[in-house]
């Protein structure tokens, strides 16, 4: 790969209020798909993209996610005493030597914009992911590493969308693109009548440095929060921004139905659950 992406931006200062009491002490991105958590799954997904720079922008009650990256010798040395070396391993592999984790916080909730814009001082000029564990993608390759193949490409800065149903429109940014899938417009949350199409964007950026430039001066937009997509309208008529259809399937893990479907797909194929969890649900189906 030409160009390595080093930075990725999680931002997790959001207080998951639609998984509440759930989400009452603990952060929503350590809700558990099987084994992992939601986090887990997203930083993994960026180190196989060959981030080496982890980036966190977080809130109060989120102290789990930097205790997660962390390393606990008091754990280690129990499953050491209990000669439970697969255990030992899956703690001790989950940020490689050679990864830096960085966090920071976004102190006021003034949204996803507002946030990526709190990363300025880790990413610096450079080419970034932005990561957004809520929506889980199960992809081969994993869909950051496909947006990073794209990038190698053509440059630019890259956004996977995906088709939605159009009465949906409004719970995403949607875009418009013209024949070669650069963006002419994005827009966050139209409502139906007003969206430029139903190709929504999906939790995963990849982003050039001049986004920072474009967030400090965007104005409050849809729901009085900074928006991302305002700043991406606003990096449209200088620089490339291209949509990117990934190649496998979304999970939007800030819902209940698609964190339990999520469940549903992870666990059939988990080798320590599959067999059993089909049983299980073939039993189920057939009362
Ligand atoms: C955010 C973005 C939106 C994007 C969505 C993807 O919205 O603002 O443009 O489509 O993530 O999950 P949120 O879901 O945080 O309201």
């Amino acid at each position: 790969m030409g160009n390595k992406i080093r930075a990725a931006v999680f931002p997790v200062a959001g207080r998951g209020t639609r998984f509440l009491p759930a989400t009452k002490a603990s952060p929503k991105e350590m809700l558990p798909i099987v084994d992992k958590p939601l986090i887990q799954y997203a930083v993994e997904e960026a180190l196989d993209a060959g981030a080496t720079k982890l980036v966190f922008i977080t809130g109060s009650s989120k102290r789990a996610i930097e205790d997660h990256f962390d390393t606990d010798p008091e754990l280690e040395r129990a499953l050491v005493e209990a000669g439970k070396q697969d255990l030992l391993e899956s703690i001790q592999g989950i940020v490689p030597k050679g990864v830096t984790c960085i966090y920071i916080r976004q102190g006021e909730p003034l949204g996803l914009g507002h946030a990526v814009l709190c990363a300025l001082p880790a990413v610096g000029n450079e080419p970034f992911f932005v990561h957004l564990a809520d929506d889980l993608i199960a992809g081969e390759p994993p869909c950051l590493t496909q947006m990073a193949a794209e990038y190698d490409r053509h440059g630019g800065s890259v956004i996977a969308v995906e088709e939605v149903p159009h009465e949906d429109t409004s719970s995403y940014g949607v875009v418009a693109v013209d024949q070669s899938n650069r963006i002419t417009e994005i827009v966050e949350k139209p409502e139906p009548e007003n969206a430029p199409s139903n190709s929504a964007v999906v939790g995963r950026y990849l982003l050039a440095p001049e986004i920072f430039e474009k967030l400090q001066t965007t104005g409050r937009g849809a729901g009085g929060e900074i928006q991302l997509t305002d700043a991406i309208a606003d990096l449209l008529g200088e620089l490339p921004v291209y949509a990117y259809s990934f190649k496998g399937e979304r999970f939007d893990c800030g819902s209940k139905v698609g964190y339990l479907k999520a469940t549903m797909a992870y666990g059939l194929k988990h080798p320590d659950t599959g067999d059993e969890f089909r049983e299980y649900l073939n039993e189920i189906c057939e009362k």
